[in-house]
């Protein structure tokens, strides 16, 4: 009873690990479902949920043999991401770790895909990175908790409208570029003038709220591109060098507004660290803003390594912490799409 298999099928991408009680990656595949959404710009649910049916079965078969466990023999249990998510695509992981667990007689642990996205941080560390502020920055995803434990987590604050990577995403797809487009929008960003364009950081000077909002900072980009009321992104000519400015600047004020609430949520609560996870975790300039704000406040940084950053099944370590406090489910659960807001 050495390894646990997580499964992961929250939003567009199906993934399984196995891992060892260190933390050891066994085996892990990922298949993006990139394909399935690029031609719509965006992350179709019904797509979604269709393609994980086609992939889960290859990708955890593949995995456990990769592994070259026996999973009737060497399994602690199946764990698997039940929330926050697309209603269709957890389903699919759900109904599969459930019918996993029967086959091979194991319990089932649920898990919190936030969380785990947080959880990344405790890679390639040996004491625990618990109590932290854990701040997760994703596609779906922009939220502070205060982490009393791997089990304890409190809500602090995010966003009341669009998700960080959200928003760059939905800005890639104004300025011409392949979703998603955060990695695009990065790249570009390097060859812009972050100050060329006077783009809104909203909610960064109410000092009263660890909440966020980036849809007016996305329609402002679209009120400067293409003014009020036009929509027509595809007749919009740009130079080369707009574009990148275009990138540069609202890269920088996106990255502001994160790097203000992260400050704000480590004042509020004192703690002395801060663990960053999500996809637009790997952002390098977002990086570099948050290490800056460490090193000048003084506190231990740890942002979720690379390879970790966006939609995978490694992260679902966090399952270790469940089987230790012996916090399994029942067959019967149900998956939990939504997020509570102020939970
Ligand atoms: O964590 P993730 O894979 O999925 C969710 O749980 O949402 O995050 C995907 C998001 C997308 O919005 C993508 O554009 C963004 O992460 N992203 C980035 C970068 N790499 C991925 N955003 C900015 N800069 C990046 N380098
Ligand atoms: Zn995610």
């Amino acid at each position: 009873m050495r390894t646990i298999l997580t499964i992961e099928t929250t939003c567009d991408e199906t993934a399984a690990a196995v891992l060892d009680r260190d933390r050891n990656v066994l085996a892990s595949q990922v298949a993006s479902q990139q394909e399935v959404h690029e031609r719509y710009q965006g992350v179709v649910p019904e797509l979604a949920a269709r393609a994980h049916l086609e992939r889960i079965v290859p990708i955890v078969a593949g995995t456990i043999a990769d592994s070259g466990i026996d999973p009737a023999r060497d399994l602690a249990a199946v764990a698997v991401a039940i929330e926050p998510g697309l209603p269709g695509s957890l389903l699919v992981g759900l109904s599969a770790a459930k019918a996993l667990c029967v086959a091979w007689n194991k319990p089932l642990v649920a898990i919190n895909h936030v969380q785990a996205h947080i959880y990344a941080c405790q890679f390639g560390r040996k004491e625990t990175i618990f109590p932290c502020v854990g701040f997760v920055v994703s596609g779906g995803h922009t939220n502070l908790y205060h982490c009393h434990s791997a089990n304890r987590w409190q809500y602090l604050g995010g966003t009341i409208d669009d998700a960080v990577g959200e928003a760059f995403d939905k800005v890639a797809v104004m300025l011409g570029l392949p979703y998603p487009g955060g990695p695009h929008i990065s790249r570009l960003a390097k060859s812009g003038n972050a100050k060329a364009y006077n783009l809104p950081r909203p909610m960064v000077s109410d000092h009263s709220t660890l909440n966020l909002s980036f849809s007016g900072l996305k329609t402002a980009v679209r009120y400067h591109l293409v003014g009020t009321g036009k929509q027509d992104f595809q007749s919009l000519v740009l130079s080369d060098q707009q574009r990148a400015d275009m990138a540069a600047s609202f890269q920088q004020a996106a990255v502001d507004c994160v790097v203000a609430k992260a400050q704000l949520a480590m004042q509020r609560t004192g703690l002395r660290r801060m663990c960053v996870g999500g996809g637009v975790a790997a952002n390098e300039s977002l990086r570099m803003s948050l290490q800056n704000l460490a090193d000048r406040k003084k506190f231990e940084l740890l942002i979720s390594p690379l390879e970790l950053c966006t939609d995978n099944a490694v992260m679902g370590a966090i399952a270790w912490e469940k089987v230790d406090s012996g916090d399994f489910s029942p067959l019967d659960i149900d998956i939990q799409p939504g997020l509570l807001r102020g939970e």
